[in-house]
């Protein structure tokens, strides 16, 4: 089952969330002496967060390799999400535990959430790891590394209410020097019950937008053409000035309060070059007012990762995610009227969650056919220790049947996705070149505003070029064409 959604993640691999894939930094050559390995698994904030580690220690006489035998230093960046995402780095640590036997020298670090939910547990559970630090606790490194150093075990699992790495540029190590992510904010206030997120991120915190169109400004001058605004929930992005900004925030005419809609227009007007592209909506915090914004600026992509999770307004409601199937389709109503159908619309579906019936699961199925998404990640749901969910239900569908249901709902969503993209034959796109096709150094691929992945003869384009793409065939998963001239 696992597999199959792993092969539909090849259609979007950039998105922000709940790709259960690796990442290894790359290599970095400053001259310093100590080399610091790290992988890091989850959601794109943990990608993001792993190139704010590295630039910390990188003053610290760190350099990163991608080779782990190499390696003094060993961090591994934890998502905790589902059951799955932790076995693998249990899995992960005991083959680390052989290398370690080799080099007893090498510090075995774990970051990021599951960090954050064992806490000092960690260091009883698996007795390879030295050093334990959670989403909020970078800063803390050095001082960890050196306690380490000096033989004892170094544990920071404290969330803070204001850390967002505002200042921090991170190294972009995870890059293809053409898209590039942005953390606006961090944590989630949520609480949906089935979600270990607040737990393991804290409180939600949002970044200087001054910082944020800085970062963009400089991306843009380093040649990168477009960015993504992450954070769990975007559209609850709020900021209230503080007095030193004040004279900025009147020059660039935006009012006392910077909401999401306004961040958006701050940053989609760094260039017209630039595109804008941001993750993760919430159905209930989603404005019109967001919506009208991209509308205006063609350089904000027209997508929208709008994850539902269900389709019946019962398990919504028990779920804590605060709207109604009714509601949720009222925006997608709204995304159509305001975006048009071009726009790619994505989401999130979990099946057999507490007490879901069968009439209940058949709502999701009639929900995407309602919708019918572009692009899907999909889930059986997957108990976490100390949710709203773990305390309250009883997690009482048999796995068996929610495998069958997540099938169920993967056959429709292969349906949909070739249905969606057969609609694209025939139509000229945008397309911002990042590199070449996965399969072969003769096609180059880049995505359309829609953030599908199309496939084109290289020709003498490079990466970072937009081009224009008139779309002759799909699959499910990919557009394939040839440029045209604009
Ligand atoms: N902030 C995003 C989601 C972050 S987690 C949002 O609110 O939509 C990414 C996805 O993982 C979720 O959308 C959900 O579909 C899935 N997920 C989260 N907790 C899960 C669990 N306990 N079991 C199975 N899937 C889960
Ligand atoms: Fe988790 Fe809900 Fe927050 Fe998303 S919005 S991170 S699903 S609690
Ligand atoms: Fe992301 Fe996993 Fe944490 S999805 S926020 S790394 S639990």
């Amino acid at each position: 089952m696992e597999n199959l959604i792993g092969d539909l993640d090849v259609l979007n691999p950039q998105d922000a969330e709940a790709c259960e894939t690796v990442h290894v930094l790359k290599d970095e050559n400053t001259g310093n002496k100590r080399k610091l390995y790290i992988e890091s698994y989850g959601c794109q904030m943990n990608f993001a967060d792993s190139e704010i580690v590295a630039s910390i220690l990188q003053k610290e006489g760190f350099d990163t390799t991608s080779d782990i035998a190499t390696a003094d230093v060993v961090f591994l960046n934890t998502c905790s999400i589902r059951e799955k995402a932790e076995q693998t780095v249990r899995n992960r640590l005991t083959h680390i535990n052989g290398l370690k036997k080799q080099k007893p020298e090498l510090l075995v670090g774990v970051l990021g959430c599951m960090a954050e939910r064992l806490k000092a547990k960690f260091l009883e559970e698996e007795k390879i790891v030295d050093l334990v630090a959670g989403p909020d606790a970078y800063r803390d490194l050095p001082a960890l590394i050196s306690q380490v150093d000096d033989g004892q075990k170094a544990v920071n699992t404290f969330l803070s209410r204001e850390e967002t790495y505002a200042d921090i540029s991170p190294v972009r190590l995870n890059s293809n020097g053409v898209t590039a992510f942005i953390s606006i904010m961090r944590g989630c206030d949520n609480m949906c019950s089935f979600c270990v997120v607040p737990f393991t991120r804290g409180r939600e915190r949002s970044r200087d937008p001054y910082s944020i169109v800085q970062e963009a400004t400089q991306m843009f001058a380093q040649g990168y053409r477009e960015v993504t605004l992450l954070g769990q929930n975007v559209d609850s992005y709020k900021w209230s000035p503080e007095e030193n900004n004040k004279a900025w925030i009147e020059k660039n005419g935006v009012s006392n309060i910077i909401t999401f809609a306004n961040l958006l227009e701050m940053v989609a007007k760094v260039h017209p070059d630039l595109r804008v592209r941001f993750s993760t909506s919430h159905p209930k915090d989603i404005t019109d007012d967001v919506l009208h914004t991209m509308a205006k600026y063609e350089n904000i992509c027209k997508y929208i990762h709008l994850p539902v999770q269900s389709g019946n307004t019962r398990i919504l409601d028990i779920m804590n995610r605060g709207y109604s199937r009714e509601w949720y389709l009222d925006k997608i109503k709204s995304i159509r009227t305001i975006l048009g159908n071009d726009c790619g619309i994505s989401s999130d579906m979990i099946t057999g969650f507490c007490t879901e019936t069968e009439e209940e699961h058949q709502d999701t199925l009639s929900l995407m056919d309602a919708v019918e998404y572009d692009f899907a990640y999909m889930f059986f749901y997957s108990e976490r220790p100390g949710t709203l969910a773990a305390k309250k239900y009883t997690d009482d569908i048999d796995l068996d049947i929610k495998k069958r249901r997540l099938n169920e709902i993967i056959q429709k969503q292969t349906e949909h996705s070739l249905k969606r993209n057969k609609l694209d034959v025939g139509k000229v796109y945008k397309v911002l070149i990042e590199g070449f096709s996965k399969r072969s150094e003769e096609y180059l691929q880049g995505r359309n505003s829609a953030n599908k992945v199309i496939v084109f003869p290289k020709g003498n384009y490079k990466k970072g070029e937009y081009v224009h793409v008139l779309v002759e065939d799909c699959t499910g998963a990919t557009l394939m064409g040839k440029t045209i001239n604009s």
